[in-house]
């Protein structure tokens, strides 16, 4: 596997940068859902280090939940409209104020689709939380309640999302250069 530094552009969003943003995202959830009965839905894997921040600073009773998609087709990077569930969430989420939390959001087909799987199982609240904004590739119009940036069509890496399944693990957001980069074998 290529080292990083090979390929990356530009550092987008530094760590720092991705953590006080986050801290302001936790502190408007947990002014809007005092009293309710919050319920966190990670879609895996991109949203994985996103929830374990945002849910650290969420102060109030909550509960979590996973659940992980694949896009039918071929080609992970692109979105074909069709969605189905990989891995179902554990729990029922009827009458739980549910907020969807993942890593990005790009032509909106995954939302769309999770969102409107999970509206049948009668949430009381259903809200979408997306760290990343792709908004200038949005095909189909979803909401989002919480956004924590939004940024330019570029392919980005790190901090939970990853490029051909690696680099989750980096605690900056990046871009590729696509001329320097080699996919792994
Ligand atoms: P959408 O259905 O087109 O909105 O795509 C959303 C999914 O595609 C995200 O949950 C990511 O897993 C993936 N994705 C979209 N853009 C990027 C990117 O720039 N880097 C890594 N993954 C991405
Ligand atoms: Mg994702």
């Amino acid at each position: 596997m290529q080292d990083y530094n090979n390929f990356l552009e530009e550092i987008l969003i530094p760590t720092d940068e991705l953590q006080s943003r986050i801290t302001e995202l936790a502190k408007q959830i947990n002014e809007d859902y005092q009293g309710k009965n919050l319920h966190m839905i990670c879609i895996l894997r991109g949203g994985m280090l996103f929830l374990a921040d945002l849910m650290r600073q969420v102060d109030l009773p909550h509960t979590i939940d996973f659940m992980a998609v694949s896009s039918y087709g071929s080609g992970a990077r692109q979105s074909t409209g069709q969605v189905r569930i990989a891995l179902d969430l554990k729990e029922d989420i009827h009458e739980r104020d549910v907020l969807l939390v993942e890593d990005i959001v790009d032509s909106g087909y995954t939302i769309a689709s999770v969102l409107e799987m999970l509206a049948t199982r009668h949430p009381r609240s259903l809200k979408v939380c997306t760290l990343l904004d792709k908004a200038e590739r949005r095909e189909v119009e979803v909401p989002i309640d919480y956004r924590g940036f939004t940024i330019p069509n570029k392919f980005v890496f790190g901090y939970g999302l990853d490029l051909d399944e690696y680099y989750h693990n980096l605690s900056f957001i990046g871009t590729v250069n696509p001329d320097k980069y080699q996919p792994p074998e």
